[in-house]
């Protein structure tokens, strides 16, 4: 079928969020609020799996990462170390006839309050200064509301990592090279949200600190820092490796990672931030892009942080944030490779790949629309639909809830004995559940003994049926969920 345009695309995919459940506006009883988003049923199992995959890839499967779980709110000095109070800010500017408040940078982009149809660079209105705002979310904690006690909700979960370093190094006896992984929370209150959850005011981080040797360290043990070339052999980290590899091997994990999830590399882009593009602390700083229906958009940022971030919080908090390196006799301030990746902004990218709709012929010849979500096994909301072929017959429902029940511990699966098998399979397409297994008289038996204990194994995307005995059953679908 002819792929839907644009706009209409993105409505298809928010309308199924809301049809589905994977993603409800906030508070949508009181009017909604702007930039704040719930994931339902669907969407919250969905994040679950994204986030679990993240966490594994970084920390089980891997010796040279620890996790870490931190506060969302901290000592507010974090933030003045960060450089967060001083320059986390965005260029505001108001609209003096329509009254609305936008992001100078973005001004060409924003649809009018009072005329939708007009940009507001069209709408007439005269233009307040730029002034900046600062993102952050200010609180007071205790009961007192007073510039002393005023605090921050973490803009990011990063600087919880820094502030942690050497806690972290001392418990996890690891050794630089390392790093320290942590999923959570952040908040920023971002001046125009927009395009669904891709900007938000609440939403979710997973990131990655790797701290390194500097340059020299590197050096001073290998004899010479290795240079990064098209030749680079970056499968197993080597001594000799500096930033520039270090930065180029997370750039190749992170790409490689999206890819066993599900989104191709052909969805994806690598865009190198010119020099002048560059955070004053960033050596160098790759962003991935997601190719979403309203353009390529960051996903994650890979950025070289150099030896800023603890500098500052040993400026800041008079204590060491150096490291001595056994191996070569030297003590430093570790640099840092920091792959950031944002949740809810991958759940979107998952959503637009997973979309598709096409024409099917029904059981009865008709032609219908199918809606489908392709996402991977991995991070498929449910796992399998389990359907007895007709619930008013007992022996089928008995076999079915059997199978529910040998599955269940090991996946997340869906019982439904609601409507015809048809129907049952088009809900569990739009959800996106990758297999259909179906409960029928051959299972019972009543084909004859061969058939016994066999079900009916659907493949959502070929719609291809074939026959699986039971007892092969989580075997074969823990294969491919895993
Ligand atoms: N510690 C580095 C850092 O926070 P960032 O580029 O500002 O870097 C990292 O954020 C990731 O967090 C982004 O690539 C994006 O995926 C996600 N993110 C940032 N702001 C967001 C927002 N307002 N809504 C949703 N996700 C956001």
């Amino acid at each position: 079928m002819a792929a839907p345009k644009t706009n209409e695309f993105m409505e298809k995919v928010v309308s199924l969020c809301k049809r589905r459940g994977f993603i409800f506006q906030s508070s949508e009883i009181y009017g909604g609020i702007n930039g704040f988003w719930d994931y339902g049923p669907l969407g919250a199992e969905l994040k679950r799996n994204v986030k679990d995959l993240w966490w594994r890839s970084m920390t089980r499967l891997r010796d040279d990462i620890a996790g870490l779980e931190a506060t969302i709110i901290m000592h507010p000095k974090i933030w003045e170390a960060s450089g967060h109070v001083a320059t986390f800010t965005d260029p505001m500017i108001d609209c003096k006839t329509c009254k609305g408040r936008f992001r100078a940078d973005q001004i060409n982009e924003i649809p009018c309050p009072q005329r939708p149809s007009k940009t507001v660079s069209e709408c007439a209105g005269e233009k307040t200064e730029p002034r900046p705002f600062n993102l952050m979310f200010k609180t007071h904690v205790g009961p007192v509301e007073s510039d002393e006690n005023a605090a921050y909700l973490r803009p990011e979960t990063a600087q919880a990592i820094f502030a942690q370093f050497k806690n972290v190094l001392e418990v996890s006896r690891q050794k630089v090279p390392f790093g320290i992984a942590q999923i959570g929370k952040a908040f920023r209150n971002e001046v125009t949200p927009r395009n669904f959850t891709f900007r938000s005011r609440e939403f979710e981080q997973m990131e990655l600190e790797f701290f390194i040797r500097p340059d020299d360290a590197v050096a001073k043990l290998a004899g010479a820092v290795a240079k990064l070339d098209a030749g680079t052999n970056l499968s197993e980290p080597k001594t000799d490796w500096g930033w520039e590899v270090w930065h180029k091997y997370w750039v190749e994990q992170r790409l490689s990672w999206y890819e066993s999830i599900g989104l191709p590399r052909t969805s994806l882009e690598e865009y190198w931030q010119r020099k002048d593009e560059l955070a004053h602390y960033a050596k160098a700083t790759v962003d991935i892009l997601y190719k979403f229906p309203f353009g390529a958009q960051e996903l994650e940022g890979i950025a070289a942080r150099g030896d800023f971030d603890l500098t500052q919080h040993q400026k800041h908090s008079g204590k060491s944030m150096e490291y001595f390196d056994e191996e070569t006799k030297s003590r430093y301030v570790p640099h840092v490779i920091e792959p950031s990746a944002g949740v809810d902004r991958l759940i979107l990218a998952l959503l637009c790949n997973a979309y598709h709709e096409e024409e099917v012929v029904d059981e009865k010849g008709n032609k219908e629309v199918r809606v489908v979500l392709r996402f991977h096994p991995r991070v498929a909301p449910v796992k399998a639909g389990v359907f007895p072929l007709l619930k008013n017959k007992p022996d089928l429902v008995r076999k079915a809830l059997e199978v529910r029940d040998l599955l269940r511990p090991h996946m997340n699966v869906f019982y439904d004995e609601a409507g015809a098998i048809g129907r049952r399979y088009r809900r569990q397409d739009e959800a996106g559940t990758p297999f259909g297994v179906t409960i029928d008289f051959e299972t019972l038996g009543e084909a004859g003994p061969g058939m016994a204990d066999t079900v009916t194994l659907r493949h959502r995307d070929s719609m291809l049926q074939e026959r699986v005995p039971i007892s092969d059953l989580a075997a074969r679908l823990l294969d491919q969920v895993r």
